[in-house]
């Protein structure tokens, strides 16, 4: 039994996602998970929420509540959508747990120690009405290029010209629009990557099983122009983690916390410790999954997330790791995805642009929009979501294809021989065709699963559910029962027996669906079709089952115009 350790990225806590981040990562990362614990494999699937950083505080004072209490209410929020959604986290954790705190602490620490860490002063625009420091997109003014009166302090999104803060005229504070601002000497931690280049050269130079998308983004970082930069690892914020080396205090770092892209990626093993503490386990079971000097070494680690995530995957968080100097798990294989989009333009969560998690399940259930949604995984490129898209999919693979067959294969026998498994007759030619086929399909999908080919293995999928359609087709016991009664119940039984098969595989991708495929076959047998004949013949004749109810109900063109007209806008 092979041991999978799975991460996703974790998403940021301020809103609900859209369903293009949820496509991004989370889903895709269960369908793996789903799969290998399908196989037999034991397998740790952890998530969170991305709690710190600016964008959570101007998101809880947006919804006037402390930050604290904000982010445990958004907490809940996604941990509910997700588990609608089917997602199977072992644990969805958050980056502001009392164990990252402490972790985060620790690798500082470690780093400090390893002589990793440099301080620097720099100097920052400090806002007095504001009471801190802010930081270069939270100051407004106007641009000296073209005169655009709200250009922010980074950029000016009129002309596009790169700013200073100091280059604005007029520059005020975006959070109170106080004036009242002066530049104050401030000191930060900077984790010297540039030392660390070649340690990190020489690790992806071992990755040649990884996309090239992937180990491309991490040369061009670690090569193009100076090379890899030091990166600051610290703010000027209330909310985050406070900057300590380990247990002890950071002199001259008080009222300071890390960078939320340093304790985040920490969290992806912290999230592992709060699983362990959560259902009272010793800290060597959650150690097992990430040092490897306490059992992780013969533990496979998968690390799913959009595109935009890359660098700080390939290089950053190994950096914390390496430099640490500890025997930490660093990742084996890493998946990445281009962007989904929305109807001819962006899913945008600060301009409400697409579908959100939760409006997604107020219309139809998970399954539909799983499968929509990994049968179009932006892989090789980025993807688009059209209605019409969407309704074709949905109509044909899930209602057409395998929610036909499920009603027409039960309902017959229902008619014909009573809901149990017919006895009688044999599997012929046409039986041993199928069998091999599907044997061949089969072999195909495990393969694309494995390999993480996420629209491969939808269609693999969706070409066993054809073969099993073609074949009640061919087969037709519909007409064989008039002359060949014993014929019949032979096709029959292969039918009955293929809805579970079908439920067994499709479950990473539908498991709601394959639930009560199984409840209504009346099994618990979900081992996988190592052996596809054996797997036909697991249902005896005289096995009880019932009829289940329509598995998918078609999407009428009035339901998608509506639908259409509904999503159009923005959400308020
Ligand atoms: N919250 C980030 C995003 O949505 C992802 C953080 S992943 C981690 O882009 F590695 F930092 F944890
Ligand atoms: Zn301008």
């Amino acid at each position: 039994m092979a041991r999978i350790l799975i991460t996703s990225a974790i998403p940021y806590i301020n809103g609900i996602k859209h369903l293009g981040n949820l496509i991004g990562s989370q889903l895709p990362a269960d369908l793996f998970a789903r799969y290998q614990r399908g196989r037999g494999n034991e397998v740790m699937f952890l998530c969170a929420t991305d709690e710190h950083g600016t964008p959570a505080e101007l998101a809880a004072a947006k919804a006037g509540k402390p930050v604290a209490e904000y982010c445990a209410e958004m907490h809940e929020v996604q941990a509910d959508i997700a588990k609608r959604f089917g997602l199977s986290f072992d644990h969805f954790g958050r980056s502001s747990s009392p164990q990252n705190h402490k972790l985060t602490q620790h690798f500082a620490g470690k780093l400090a120690e390893a002589g990793l860490i440099r301080e620097v002063t720099e100097k920052q625009v400090y806002s007095n009405a504001d009471g801190r420091f802010l930081p270069d997109r939270y100051i407004e003014g106007t641009c000296p290029n073209c005169g655009y009166e709200k250009a922010r302090g980074d950029q000016c999104e009129n002309c596009t010209k790169q700013l200073d803060p100091t280059d604005l005229i007029d520059p005020r504070s975006a959070i109170s629009g106080s004036t009242d601002l002066e530049v104050r000497e401030t000191k930060h931690l900077y984790l010297r990557q540039s030392a660390m280049k070649d340690q990190l050269d020489a690790w992806i130079d071992g990755k040649t099983d990884w996309p090239v998308l992937t180990t491309s983004i991490a040369k061009k970082w670690l090569h193009d122009g100076d090379g890899l930069q030091d990166r600051g690892i610290t703010r000027d914020l209330d909310w985050g983690i406070p900057v300590k080396k380990g247990d002890e205090d950071w002199p001259g770092m008080e009222g300071k916390v890390f960078y939320v892209w340093f304790d985040a990626p920490i969290e992806y093993i912290a999230c592992a410790k709060e699983w362990a503490d959560a259902h009272g386990k010793p800290d060597a079971e959650w150690e097992r999954w990430w040092r490897t000097d306490k059992g992780a070494d013969d533990v496979r680690y998968v690390q799913f997330m959009g595109k935009d995530n890359v660098p700080f995957h390939t290089l950053s968080f190994p950096a914390t790791i390496l430099g640490s100097g500890e025997p930490w798990k660093l990742v084996d294989h890493l998946k990445s995805f281009n962007y989904l989009n929305y109807d001819g333009g962006q899913f945008s969560t600060s301009q409400g642009r697409g579908v959100f998690m939760d409006q997604a399940l107020d219309i139809l259930p998970a399954d539909y929009w799983r499968w929509w949604l990994l049968s179009h995984a932006p892989e090789s490129s980025d993807s688009e979501f059209t209605w019409e898209n969407f309704q074709q999919s949905v109509n044909k693979d899930l209602a057409d294809v395998l929610g036909n067959f499920v009603s027409r294969i039960t309902k017959f026998c229902r008619s014909k021989f009573g809901e149990e498994v017919p006895s009688g007759g044999e599997y012929g030619e046409r039986e041993q065709a199928l069998i091999e086929e599907l044997t061949k399909r089969i072999r195909a999908y495990e393969a694309h699963m494995e390999a993480m080919e996420v629209r491969k293995s939808a269609q693999e999928l969706r070409a066993i559910w054809v073969a099993g359609n073609e074949y009640l087709q061919a087969a037709a016991p519909w007409s064989t029962f008039k002359e060949d009664p014993e014929q019949a119940a032979a096709q029959v039984r292969l039918g009955l027996n293929l809805i579970r098969l079908y439920a067994v595989l499709s479950a990473p991708f539908i498991p709601e669906t394959s639930a009560r495929m199984l409840s209504a076959m009346n099994t618990l047998d979900t081992s996988w079709p190592e052996d596809v004949e054996a797997a036909l013949n697991a249902l005896p004749a005289g096995h009880a089952f019932t009829v289940p109810d329509v598995l998918f109900a078609k999407i009428t063109d009035e339901q998608r115009e509506d639908w259409q007209t509904h999503f159009a806008g923005v959400r308020s």
